[in-house]
């Protein structure tokens, strides 16, 4: 799939690496997966939680492209937006992503009720996971897929997320061994 990204996607992903650990990205075989899974489900319209820099911003916006989709990404740190920002354009994604700047909870507190998504990528305050998806629930649609990082480099803060979606009804769940564990759901009904 990277081979149908222009050599400036390329070049910008191979430099943002050499900062992965500063701005606390995920891995290239994240990225590569995020991308594959939105190509494959057509998703249309995708949040992220924690946007850093824009690298996984970056994958998500690519597969969009292909799907005609669209990408909302929230960052509270303002010092990283902008970055964020000149990184979509430099790879051609900015037209597709709305970077909200703000705390995750106060966002998802006021989105609106008939605001719907397909795919949600949380990467935000490990701490705050469980709250995030108790919020995004209403707004994800049956047959939409929840991904969420870090569930087994940062096991115990994600824990109470973990067990609560294990045992919901409304989703089925797996945790892929990628590098910092990702946790896959689909929202059944
Ligand atoms: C792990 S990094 C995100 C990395 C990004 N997804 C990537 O791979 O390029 C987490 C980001 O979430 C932001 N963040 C942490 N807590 C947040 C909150 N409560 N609301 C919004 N953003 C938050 C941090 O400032 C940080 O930039």
């Amino acid at each position: 799939m990277i081979e149908n990204f222009d050599e400036i996607t390329q070049n910008t992903l191979i430099e943002l690496e050499k900062t992965q650990k500063q701005f606390w990205n995920i891995s290239r075989v994240t990225g590569e997966f995020l991308n594959l899974l939105i190509r494959e489900n057509k998703s249309q319209n995708v949040l992220e939680l924690g946007t850093s820099n824009g690298y996984s911003g970056i994958w998500i916006g690519k597969a969009l492209k292909e799907t005609g989709g669209k990408l909302t990404t929230v960052e509270f740190y303002e010092k990283r937006i902008k970055p964020a920002r000149e990184n979509f354009e430099k790879c051609g994604v900015l037209d597709i992503i709305t970077t909200l700047e703000g705390s995750a909870i106060k966002i998802l507190e006021y989105l609106p009720e008939n605001e719907k998504f397909d795919f949600v990528f949380i990467d935000a305050n490990k701490s705050e996971t469980l709250r995030y998806f108790e919020l995004i629930h209403p707004h994800l649609i049956a047959g939409g897929i929840l991904a969420v990082d870090n569930v087994l480099s940062h096991e115990a803060k994600v824990k109470p997320f973990i067990d609560t979606i294990s045992n919901h009804h409304d989703y089925k769940n797996v945790v892929l061994k990628l590098p910092a564990g990702l946790s896959l759901a689909r929202k059944l009904r």
